[in-house]
């Protein structure tokens, strides 16, 4: 059904409004052209891989799944190798696999990636040792070098994030589909600095455990031949909606639905910092029918969710909104019962999941921004018990993570301290979590989710 709010709507109708986080391009005829290009290159996705995701939010929202989030802070441009790809999803199935066996509820996965290029950031410009710049805005905007050249917005950069985000999709649906993703290959999962560390020898216990149920089916008839859910997993991509130019470009009518999709990334969320519900990216967002995502920080006030719920998900459809709050460690309590309670009072249908990284960044003493593990944790505890007492289902987390051994979290099993930041400090913005503190993270979440399951907020687990 068509509502008349979504009649006034057209991929470019956020033009003219307020926007913020805008880069500002010096040469307008050159980001004409390469948004005249996007228009013209084929989509990144089909549409009905969007309308399937929204299905299983809609099942997250009833408390039937569980949302698994996550992927770099900003995919990088000099980061494109397929070891970095490989790397990721191995900690994530890892993760996926822990939450579903352990916590036996159904996960969907979403990735942070092919296409999660461009940033908002707090402050338009950046001084170091007296001199200032323009703050780095992302690979697809701008350089992260800090000369005057690098930091000038750069519209061709959007043409290498289309192909980067293209290539990054294609390698992750042959991992997924190829056989990667196959249930028997849940051992070859378990990176060799993971197995030999901290978490490894808990996630072989679980591996082994899963070989042997496996086993058992095999033994009465249910094979990955005759099973795909056993062989294949479904996958999907999201990014923050931000750079609007090139979002608009690879916004495309779906030919079976006649209805509008962002075909950048199945599911897109606006920022904390770009939710003004009469700017440009509440009105982008608005008309396209992807599943989108909303963050949630401490200055959203439950009149302004409802507003914006309003705004964005008109018609309640479950799957379509999901809200992801960070509030931060010591913060939740006083923030998430009061949106909870509002969004109840009003019936309306959303995911709610938690993002325990960005209310945590602190500046350790030796200057790198960090984010301590155990305060991750508290936000997570603290995001589970407010929906325990609410009776609200916790759908999931969002984090900010990759495969590599990087050390840009503190804390951990791993006890990564502030000296050590600077042996592997990689992110292009945030810090992650590393593989080890991923998976970590991912037992913990899964014990929760027991907790839930005997509260009985967490539906039983369905095919
Ligand atoms: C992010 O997800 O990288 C981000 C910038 O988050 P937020 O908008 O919640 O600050
Ligand atoms: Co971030």
């Amino acid at each position: 059904m068509m509502s008349a709010n979504k009649a006034a709507w057209s991929p470019d109708s956020w033009r003219g409004l307020p926007i913020q986080q805008v880069p500002e391009y010096p040469d307008s005829a050159a980001l004409k052209d390469v948004e005249a290009k996007l228009a013209s290159f084929p989509p990144l996705l089909f549409a009905g891989e969007a309308r399937e995701l929204k299905r299983r939010l809609a099942e997250v929202a009833e408390g039937r799944r569980f949302l698994l989030q996550g992927g770099d802070c900003a995919e990088s441009f000099a980061e494109h190798g397929a070891d970095h790809i490989r790397d990721f999803l191995r900690v994530f199935l890892q993760m996926a696999v822990v939450l579903t066996y352990a916590g036996s509820t159904p996960v969907v996965k979403v990735g942070r990636l092919a296409g999660q290029f461009a940033k908002p950031r707090s402050k338009p410009t950046e001084t170091r040792d007296g001199v200032e710049l323009p703050s780095y805005r992302g690979d697809i905007i701008n350089g992260m070098e800090f000369t005057a050249e690098a930091r000038i917005p750069d519209p061709t950069r959007m043409l290498q994030g289309y192909r980067q985000a293209a290539a990054t999709a294609n390698l992750v649906r042959a991992f997924v589909q190829g056989g990667f993703a196959d249930l028997e290959c849940v051992h070859q999962w378990n990176m060799s600095f993971v197995r030999d560390s901290s978490q490894g020898p808990r996630y072989e216990a679980l591996a082994n455990d899963i070989t042997k149920s496996l086993d058992f089916m095999r033994a009465i008839g249910i094979t990955a031949q005759n099973t795909p859910q056993l062989h294949q997993t479904n996958f999907f991509t999201s990014h923050e909606a931000l750079l609007l130019g090139y979002e608009q470009a690879l916004t495309r009518t779906d030919s079976l639905s006649g209805e509008w999709y962002a075909t950048s990334g199945h599911m897109v969320w606006i920022g904390d910092r770009t939710r003004q519900p009469d700017h440009a990216h509440v009105e982008f967002v608005r008309g396209i029918n992807n599943p989108i995502g909303l963050k949630c920080g401490p200055t959203l006030e439950p009149d302004g969710l409802l507003e914006l719920i309003d705004k964005i998900s008109p018609d309640n459809e479950p799957g379509r909104l999901t809200l992801i709050c960070r509030f931060g460690a010591g913060n939740v309590e006083k923030h998430l019962p009061k949106l909870i309670r509002a969004v109840e009072r009003e019936g309306r249908k959303v995911v709610w999941t938690c993002d325990p990284m960005h209310g945590n960044t602190i500046s350790a003493d030796t200057g790198y921004k960090t984010r301590p593990f155990d305060r991750i944790l508290s936000e997570v505890q603290e995001f589970f018990a407010i929906h325990r007492a609410e009776g609200t289902h916790p759908g999931g987390i969002h984090v900010e993570m990759t495969g590599d051994n990087v050390t840009e979290c503190t804390g951990g099993a791993v006890a990564i301290s502030d000296a050590d930041l600077s042996d592997r400090y990689h992110t292009h913005c945030d810090p992650r979590l590393n593989a080890d503190q991923s998976l970590e993270l991912a037992f913990l979440v899964a014990q929760l989710m027991q907790q839930e399951r005997e509260a009985g907020t967490l539906a039983a687990a369905s095919a």
